[in-house]
């Protein structure tokens, strides 16, 4: 069929499989062109069909020729209707990571579930023996307790106040401003139990006491800090109260590795156009402001320029891994950066409706966004007929 970008609210329904393969085979290109890492090599990436996990899992096989299993939860196609886009991505990295002779198998599932973790475990048994890095990547509004059975929900709130700030539509272009009421009940509790540490330490517990962790295994889970601009309802609000406990919880998986000598890290991350943080109030209007300042600097990442820098930089450089005071790898160093931050400060005290397009980076969000999906990729024929229905070698 003729597959279109289909909006419905802040999301796209739509996906197409060769835009996604075509976005998959970039970041290939890309992570050869930066020649070999000496990292690891037998790689599990929970969370590794869209964003940073699909990063990881590309750096991981392309970068440092590993054997790489990919857990994710992705919807397949059917006739008539079309996969979600890590799917495709997933179908599509496994093709090339097949050609090129090396050893690539997904698990499409809930990740937080014993079953998903037993599938996994029974694989690299199988397959691998032992892993050697585990980048846990989870973006998730949701997540049953394996052991309470309670399906928690997180919000994305502020913390004692309404937070009022502007934001934008980015479909069309709209800046309004926008409140955003304090988080109550169970709220931060919820937020903490889906997006925290705590099952990032169950799968690392689950895989130790197997006996498939290898000497020296190191596992990295992604966080993010950002601005004061977006801390009171990103850093300092429910979400940043998830990710300070995922930051903990590095600590105490390290700890509980000593045995073989393993580590865990967080890295910071730079802010992107992924699903998760499309749907977050404010973040793409400063995404918006970032992009343009970065471009203009000569110093903008995608998911794909960052990992490989994870990778190049700081995990693999033969050297211990340089942390910050809190013990965590930054790779938001850029724009971090205070030329880069008071810039941004700046636009967006300027930014309204009639100029964002013009001094924020408005087209380059969007077409991140629909790049997501696999849409506005060069070198696709949108208007042929293409299957729908793609499968992912290890699954099919
Ligand atoms: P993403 O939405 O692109 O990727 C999420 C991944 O998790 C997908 O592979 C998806 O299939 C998988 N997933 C979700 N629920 C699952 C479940 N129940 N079981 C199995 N798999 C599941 O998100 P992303 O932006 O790449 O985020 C990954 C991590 O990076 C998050 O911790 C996020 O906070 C962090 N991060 C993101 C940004 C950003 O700007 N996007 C910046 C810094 C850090
Ligand atoms: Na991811």
């Amino acid at each position: 069929m003729i597959i279109e970008p289909r909006m419905r609210g802040f999301i796209c329904t739509t996906s197409h499989p060769e835009g996604c393969a075509q976005n998959v085979k970039n970041q290939i290109e890309y992570i050869k062109s930066k020649g070999a890492v000496n990292g690891a090599k037998k790689v599990l990436v929970i969370g590794a069909s869209t964003g940073f996990g699909l990063a990881s899992r590309i750096t991981s096989a392309f970068g440092c020729d590993a054997a790489t299993i990919g857990v994710f939860f992705e919807k397949a196609p059917s006739e008539g209707k079309t996969a979600s886009p890590g799917w495709y991505n997933s179908a599509a990295f496994e093709t090339e990571a097949h050609t090129a002779g090396l050893y690539a198998k997904s698990i499409n599932g809930d990740a937080f579930s014993n079953e998903i973790k037993k599938q996994t475990i029974d694989l690299i048994k199988a397959d691998l023996g032992q892993v050697d890095l585990i980048i846990y990547s989870l973006a998730s509004p949701v997540r049953m307790h394996p052991t309470t059975g309670v399906l928690h929900r997180s919000v994305l709130k502020p913390i004692g106040s309404t937070f009022t700030n502007k934001t934008v539509d980015f479909h069309s272009g709209k800046v309004s401003e926008i409140s955003i009421e304090p988080c109550s009940g169970d709220d931060i509790e919820n937020t903490v139990a889906v997006m925290g540490g705590e099952d990032w330490s169950m799968w690392i517990d689950a895989l130790k006491a197997e006996n498939l962790l290898a000497p020296g295994a190191t596992t990295v889970a992604y966080s993010y800090i950002g601005p004061s601009l977006t801390e009171a309802v990103y850093r300092k609000g429910t979400i940043g109260r998830a990710k300070d406990h995922l930051e903990a919880t590095a600590f105490a998986i390290t700890d509980r590795l000593a045995s073989i000598n393993g580590k865990a890290y967080v890295s910071v991350n730079k802010a992107l156009v992924t699903q998760a943080s499309s749907a977050i109030p404010v973040i793409p209007l400063y995404i918006s402001l970032l992009y343009k300042i970065m471009k203009e600097e000569g110093i903008h990442e995608g998911c794909i320029e960052q990992i490989q820098r994870l990778y190049q930089e700081r995990l693999y450089t033969g050297n211990e891994v340089p942390v910050d005071d809190s013990g965590r790898i930054r790779i938001d160093d850029l724009e971090m950066r205070s030329d880069v931050q008071e810039k941004v400060a700046k636009l967006w005290i300027q930014a309204v409706t009639e100029n964002l397009a013009e001094i924020g980076d408005l087209e380059g969000y969007r077409k991140d966004f629909y790049n997501l999906f696999g849409f506005d990729v060069a070198g696709v024929d949108y208007k042929a007929e293409t299957n729908e229905v793609v499968n992912i070698e290890s699954i099919a």
